[in-house]
């Protein structure tokens, strides 16, 4: 049943299941960054926990867009199984480490996902991943510019609080 289905695609099985590895990835991503909006929402940074909100939501909309493109192009997706994600933090800065280099793995794991599929001639994975590599280099440079906060505006005395109205501006640019 399973391969007279697969004969009516294109999509090979390696590039499926790295599909639905990177919606699984994107549904955690999601996750990871609710854990982070609740975490800095319970320290009193009431700005950050906004931008990780919205950050949380981009994510859903990126795993929904893979999951479509699974489906349009006869794949089957999977609806994804989120493993448990970090709520405890040991700083605000290390919150935003982590979205860091959550971004940056997500990264990797989607040029795997352009290599695979050139080395394929899945063209069409090729080009829909595009729009995932335009997206990284915005998301990477958010996590980054919010972490260049921290150097030039200082967190002593009142600095954590100024970081955060400052993530207000990064999170109101896009
Ligand atoms: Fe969907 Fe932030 O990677």
């Amino acid at each position: 049943m399973r391969d007279l289905l697969r004969a009516r695609t294109s999509l090979k099985e390696e590039i499926e299941i790295l599909l639905n590895n990177q919606v699984k990835m994107e549904a955690e991503a999601s996750a990871k960054y609710l854990a982070m909006a609740s975490w800095c929402d319970r320290n009193g940074f009431k700005n950050s926990a906004a931008y990780f909100l919205k950050q949380s939501d981009e994510e859903r909309g990126h795993m929904l867009k893979i999951f479509n493109y699974i489906m349009t192009v006869g794949g089957t997706a999977v609806s994804p199984e989120v493993p448990a994600v970090k709520q405890e933090f040991a700083s605000f800065r290390s919150v935003f480490e982590t979205a860091l280099q959550s971004e940056i793995s997500v990264t990797q794991a989607i040029n795997r996902i352009v290599t695979q599929s050139r080395r394929e001639e899945d063209y069409a994975t090729e080009n829909f991943m595009q729009w995932f590599v335009n997206e990284q280099i915005e998301e990477e440079d958010n996590a980054r510019r919010a972490i260049e906060l921290f150097d030039v505006i200082g967190e002593e005395g009142t600095g954590r609080y100024h970081i955060d109205k400052a993530i207000l501006k990064i999170s109101s640019e896009n």
